[in-house]
């Protein structure tokens, strides 16, 4: 696991952006695993700063996001395909057609996490993009799932609905389901990038970093990743 400490959000943002530019640069047909919440909107912002001035293309690139929330249209403005454009897709010049996320209104959720797992078999992430959760969660696998596990829909942990719930006008709007890529997903691609901020996420951190790698802590199975590169502000890593 490579560790890079920042000085804050803003920094962490910058360089997490820069090594996704020089991915896209070097390979502009890569498979770009990407994830919503707070944590990746600064990288986002200088990537699109990048490819409006700097004219990096994203027409080749596709993309497959980790996760989507159960019962919300791709319109709704807290689903996470919703998330994608306004805070990624609708700024570069991506087709929107390479865009991929578990629906989450599908009707047959088995299914969709079938048809999900499909097409992950033939889109490998060249790099999966990831958050961590303040209970170690990574997608929204949360503490308990399997190693092994492949897309599946989960029960949200209350502490992840507590989490989220800023996001939304009550808690009580907050879904209590999700569609996830799982474990076994993420750690298929071929690299992982981690962003973290925040002293919130510190326990975490240090215990995916230096703890056991135990299912209490999803994100710790990333010890056993060879290409893990984690961005963190001094915040997060103050624990470490
Ligand atoms: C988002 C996702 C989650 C978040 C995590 C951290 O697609 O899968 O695992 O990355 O909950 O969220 P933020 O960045 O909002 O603190």
């Amino acid at each position: 696991m490579k560790v890079i400490i920042t000085e804050n959000y803003d920094e962490m943002s910058k360089k997490a952006a820069e090594i996704m530019i020089d991915l896209v640069k070097s390979n502009p047909n890569a498979v770009l695993g990407l994830a919503t919440g707070s944590s990746p909107i600064g990288m986002y912002q200088y990537m699109a700063k990048d490819c409006k001035e700097n004219g990096t293309s994203y027409k080749n690139v596709s993309t497959v996001n980790l996760d989507e929330y159960v019962g919300l249209t791709a319109d709704h403005d807290q689903s996470y395909a919703y998330f994608m454009r306004s805070n990624l897709f609708d700024h570069i010049d991506i087709d929107l057609k390479n865009t991929n996320l578990p629906c989450g209104s599908a009707p047959d959720t088995n299914a969709e996490c079938d048809r999900y797992n499909t097409l992950l078999e033939t889109k490998k992430q060249d790099v999966q993009v990831l958050g961590l959760g303040s209970n170690g969660h990574i997608g929204f696998n949360e503490p308990g799932t399997p190693l092994d596990s492949v897309t599946h829909l989960v029960d949200l942990t209350e502490n992840t609905i507590k989490d989220n719930s800023r996001l939304f006008s009550s808690i009580d709007e907050v879904p209590r389901q999700a569609l996830s890529m799982g474990i076994k997903n993420i750690m298929n691609a071929k690299s992982i990038l981690m962003v973290v901020s925040g002293k919130n996420k510190a326990e975490a951190v240090r215990g995916m970093v230096k703890g056991e790698i135990t299912t209490a802590l999803p994100a710790s199975v990333l010890q056993l990743h060879p290409f893990v590169t984690i961005i963190c502000d001094k915040d997060a890593a103050s624990l470490l």
